[in-house]
């Protein structure tokens, strides 16, 4: 039998290298989670149907769309949001997005750099083919996307 759709949850999960521990809806999402109770607002809700990408965060490692995944579904687990994002490869990402002014309202810049993370990290030496591909999922109404490839490509070696 289904759990009822008002059914609670105590979930404990890692988010950014912190425990932290909620009492949730069964029906909850990762993104509202993060958003509203949480107070990680650099996860972008967009579409909020898997569509646009802004709510991408990295659940034990691999993107994920933070709207369409239950939190319950991330007990135990290690969420990375855009605010947890550390190291050389982002600071030199977060420089080319400024350098080739890759964002203009800003609003699919986390999704964006965390699935760039997760690109270059897979794919150090992506090409500007593979960078278009790869980056698809992720949708921007503003910049017509040449920023944000030419600030991706920028930090790919090679
Ligand atoms: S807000 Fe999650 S994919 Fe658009
Ligand atoms: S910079 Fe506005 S949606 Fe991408």
């Amino acid at each position: 039998m289904n759990a009822p759709r008002d059914a609670t949850i105590d979930l404990q999960l890692t988010v950014n290298g912190h425990e932290a521990k909620a009492r949730v809806e069964a029906r909850l999402s990762l993104c509202d989670l993060l958003r509203d109770s949480l107070h990680l607002t650099g996860t972008h809700a967009g579409c909020e149907h898997g569509v646009c990408g802004a709510c991408t965060v990295l659940l034990d490692g691999q993107p994920v769309r933070a709207c369409i995944t239950l939190a319950a579904a991330c007990d135990g687990r290690a969420v990375t949001t855009v605010e947890g994002l550390s190291g050389p490869l982002v600071d030199r990402l977060r420089a080319a997005f400024h350098a080739e002014h890759a964002l203009q309202c800003g609003y699919c810049t986390p999704g964006m750099l965390v699935s760039a993370v997760d690109l270059l990290e897979r794919k150090p030496g992506a090409e500007e083919d593979e960078i278009r591909r790869d980056m698809s999922g992720n949708l921007c109404r503003c910049t017509g996307y040449v920023g944000i490839v030419r600030a991706i490509r920028s930090c790919a070696q090679g």
